[in-house]
């Protein structure tokens, strides 16, 4: 007879014990019972970075890393990329399904809507010095944003949360293209909704009062790609901290700058950056192997390689090395390309990384097509956390309704001193430091 459980023996006393199993995994409260004497604490299944820890049950990403499956609400990526729009996916995040024409228009609609922003807060992203990293603006406005819409604060309410996504989607662009002006010393565009939501970006980044300015429509188009690419990612480190944060009930624009301020490290969101100044360090294609070698020897890492769920290609490099060509032929090619092409080359047959199952990831290729639009280096993350924020608010939204959610508070296996009496100074040994 099979039975959809575990069977758990503790050695210490022999006691025996059935844990169901359910979605292939066991639930680890199911462990706590597992007790030598009655008032001790029961196990715990510790797991440093969530290696094997699902911390909720989610119906917005499937992604399957062995086969290179990434699908949003059931549609694959591939599929959404070539026929859908990033404001249709996020729709598609957020309520679940794709919109009808009616409700793309209202939704396109009030999202644009709310692209102008506060004045007040133009003025906190002009009060940044000229060297600001770009996020560290983005991370910081948006933290603002949340004493400019107190109404947030009710997370209870769908209709108030609503409009506060339609704030976030619109207003995100805004902040990201006043802090590359301020930064560059010249006027703010103020936003023209009459554009798609990628173009009107490009055109407030862009625009100097030029006759007959036309965003080249392969452009914006290529950017609605990266930015449907990078609408949801499951539960990655940013979503996951999105997921934590939001799970306090605290206000979306204050989960969301938590959220960015994780997708800033170099191992998540920084990677394209990184991959960019690792290639303009290799220099030429010709480099290339002895560089390969450093990473071999643990002397550098290969940015834009490897990833936590992908041990094949990544499907998003698919789709953006596609892309890449689309660029090229507005922008004319880029140096950085072969370099990246021939890495490739030579990182795919080698022994290391076929064995470490180590394929080139999202950042690889995305990096290479922004800086041939002419994006300053330090814009890039920003330009994953743009759309990516369709993903946190999807997923704040799941946990919200979620009935066993709770706020988010892992348990520690304490290996620090047991109790001991406080010791006066003169008592003390030098310490270190
Ligand atoms: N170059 C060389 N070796 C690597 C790399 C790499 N990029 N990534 C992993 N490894 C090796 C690592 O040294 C280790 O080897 P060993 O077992 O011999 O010690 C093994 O592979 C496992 O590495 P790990 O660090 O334990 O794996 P992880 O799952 O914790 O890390 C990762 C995932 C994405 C942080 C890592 O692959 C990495 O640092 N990649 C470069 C940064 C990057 O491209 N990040 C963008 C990720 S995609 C965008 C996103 O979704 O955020």
């Amino acid at each position: 007879m099979t039975r959809n459980s575990l069977n758990l023996t503790d050695n210490r006393n022999g006691n025996t014990y059935e844990i169901p199993i359910e979605n292939e995994s066991i639930r680890a409260l199911d462990l706590r019972q597992i007790k030598l004497a009655p008032d001790d604490f029961g196990i715990m299944s510790y797991d440093p970075a969530y290696m094997n820890t699902a911390a909720c049950a989610s119906s917005i990403t499937y992604i399957d890393g062995e086969k290179s499956i990434l699908r949003y609400r059931g549609y694959p990526i591939e599929e959404l990329a070539e026929k859908s729009s990033f404001l249709e996916c996020a729709y598609l995040l957020i309520y679940g399904e794709l919109p009808t024409a009616a409700a793309l228009e209202h939704w396109t609609n009030r999202i644009m809507r709310h692209t102008y922003i506060h004045e007040n807060l133009a003025r906190i992203i002009e009060s940044f010095r000229y060297d600001a990293h770009p996020m560290g603006i983005l991370i910081s406005t948006v933290a603002a944003m949340s004493t400019f819409h107190a109404e947030a604060r009710n997370v209870g309410d769908p209709e108030v949360r609503e409009r506060q996504i339609w704030r976030i989607l619109g207003k995100l662009p805004t902040i990201a293209a006043f802090a590359y002006r301020v930064r560059i010393g010249r006027p703010n565009n103020y936003p023209d909704i009459s554009r798609g939501y990628a173009a009107n970006f490009l055109y407030m980044l862009d625009y100097m009062n030029e006759r007959e300015y036309e965003v080249p429509p392969a452009l914006s188009r290529a950017l609605d790609v990266l930015f449907l690419l990078h609408a949801d990612h499951e539960q990655n480190c940013s979503t996951a901290t999105m997921r934590a944060v939001g799970s306090t009930r605290v206000d979306p624009y204050s989960a969301v700058a938590a959220a960015a301020a994780a997708l800033f490290g170099p191992l998540h969101g920084g990677a394209n950056e990184a991959v960019l100044r690792m290639l303009e360090e290799i220099g030429t294609a010709s480099e290339v192997p002895k560089h390969v070698e450093r990473v071999k020897k643990g002397e550098m890492r290969l940015m834009g390689f490897g990833h936590r769920v992908y041990t094949s290609y990544d499907p998003r490099a698919t789709i953006i090395k596609k892309v890449a060509h689309d660029v090229f032929e507005v922008t004319g090619s880029n140096r950085l390309i072969d370099i990246a092409l021939e890495l490739e080359r030579i990182a795919l047959q080698d022994e290391y990384f076929i064995s470490h199952k180590l394929y080139p990831n999202v950042d690889f290729y995305s990096g290479i097509i922004l800086q041939a639009m002419r994006f300053p280096t330090d814009m890039f993350p920003v330009l994953f956390a743009i759309p990516r924020a369709a993903g946190w608010l999807a997923q704040w939204i799941e946990m919200l309704n979620d009935p066993l959610q709770k706020i988010a508070r892992p348990r520690q296996i304490y290996t620090g001193y047991d109790v001991r009496p406080y010791l006066p100074i003169e008592q003390r040994a030098s310490q270190p430091g």
